[in-house]
């Protein structure tokens, strides 16, 4: 469903099955040959996820994309794998749109896992002003996630993505701010057997047109 011009929340896009497959490919990207890790940000902050760029590595020091981790370890951003880029170009097919995904930001939150309000705003300026969407999925416990608008001050709308949901953002809501409050522990269906919360959110830095 369209929650503002450019912005779709589609409730359970993933059925159970799909999210068990995910959970297990995150989960191995997560703790493969180059491992999730937290951020420390600009002012020294820790951020309070762990988190995995693949495709291209996004520097919480510097809030640039390069190949490599140069703000943690030195080690390459692992491959964005096909499969999730298909699966991110379909959700964006589904909101009327297009990606063709070159990163991913995997994100995990323990129970205690939140980030402020916040713009992406670090792809290609030429993507951005294309409008071309962030794509993302969840998996596991429930997040409060806050949508606002162009500017920080403006009001914000609380939504609980849960398990399997996607969210798109593009065209004209491609540049509004959002975060993530709490996560609710314990939401994650039983069957997954996940505590915590996985987010994957695409984008795409390079636009040839
Ligand atoms: C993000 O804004 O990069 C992550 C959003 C989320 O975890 O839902
Ligand atoms: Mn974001």
């Amino acid at each position: 469903m369209e929650i503002a011009p450019g912005a779709f929340h589609f409730r359970r896009y993933l059925s159970l099955d799909a999210q068990r497959a995910l959970i297990d490919q995150c989960r191995a990207l997560a703790d493969g040959a180059v491992p999730a890790y937290v951020p420390v940000v600009r002012g020294g902050g820790k951020m309070h996820v762990r988190m995995l760029c693949l495709g291209r590595h996004w520097n919480g020091k510097t809030y640039a994309y390069e190949p490599t981790r140069t703000d943690f370890d030195g080690l390459p951003a692992p491959p964005l794998p096909d499969d999730l880029k298909r699966l991110a170009g379909e959700i964006a097919a589904s909101a009327g749109m297009t990606i063709a995904a070159d990163l991913c930001i995997l994100n995990y939150y323990d129970a205690d896992g939140r980030m402020g309000l916040h713009q992406d705003k670090d792809e290609g300026e030429r993507s951005i002003a294309a409008g071309i969407p962030v794509v993302s999925i969840s998996i596991g416990d429930t997040a409060r996630f806050l949508f606002g608008g162009l500017r920080r001050k403006d009001p914000v709308d609380a939504i609980a993505l849960e398990s399997g949901d996607a969210f798109v953002f593009g065209g004209p809501a491609r540049l509004r701010y959002h975060g993530v409050t709490r996560i609710v522990p314990g939401t994650a269906p039983p069957d997954l057997h996940l505590t915590g919360r996985f987010n994957l959110t695409f984008r795409q830095y390079d636009l040839f047109r």
